[in-house]
């Protein structure tokens, strides 16, 4: 069960994720699909910008500490969620981290897959997964587009799981497609 949840919600997550970002960037997609920056690039940037897992919960301080970066104080047992997508936006280590771009210096440090022992251990699926998922999608349907503007996508209602709950697009067929 937990192997299927973990990994089928995230994956699907990180494939309409990049696509959305790929369709609403077209000149950040024309250096991927030009082949100057490696679809690999695009991924981490995609899961940086917008992780398919943006917070994990249940986390309990097993100590009382005082975080140094805020101030705040947790005492032993106390609940914790952390928000690790926030660590892709820090503009401490990012510069614009709001945007999309393929090409950041950046782009691998991020926390989609998490961090220390419980760090994903599908991770090197998922990648492959989206990668072969997208890789096709930009072969078959080389001109599609998203059929609304990027502000237009809802995420689904989740403070864990952050993927858009529909990407409309318009496909149009690669022409060697249609003649097939
Ligand atoms: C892009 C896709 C994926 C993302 C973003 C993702 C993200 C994560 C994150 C952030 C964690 C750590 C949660 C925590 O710290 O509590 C995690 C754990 C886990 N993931 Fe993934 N995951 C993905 C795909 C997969 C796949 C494909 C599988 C299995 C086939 C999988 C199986 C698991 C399992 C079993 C854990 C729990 C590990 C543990 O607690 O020791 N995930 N994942």
């Amino acid at each position: 069960m937990l192997i299927m949840i973990a990994g089928t919600e995230t994956t699907v997550h990180a494939i309409g994720t990049l696509l959305v970002h790929l369709m609403a960037h077209p000149l950040q997609r024309a250096l991927i699909t030009e082949r100057t920056v490696p679809l690999e690039d695009a991924l981490e940037e995609s899961l940086r910008l917008q992780p398919p897992v943006s917070s994990v919960p249940l986390r309990f301080a097993v100590r009382d500490f005082t975080d140094p970066g805020t101030g705040e104080a947790f005492t032993r047992g106390e609940t914790i969620g952390i928000h690790t997508a926030a660590t892709g936006l820090d503009p401490q280590v990012h510069d614009d981290p709001q945007a999309f771009d393929v090409r950041r210096p950046t782009l691998r440090r991020h926390l989609a897959f998490g961090n220390g022992p419980p760090f994903c251990p599908g991770a090197l699926l998922a990648r492959r997964e989206v990668l072969t998922a997208v890789a096709q999608w930009l072969t078959a349907f080389p001109a599609s587009r998203l059929a609304v503007e990027p502000g237009q996508l809802r995420l689904v209602p989740s403070f864990i799981s952050k993927g858009f709950r529909v990407n409309p697009v318009h496909l149009r067929f690669h022409a060697a497609w249609r003649a097939a």
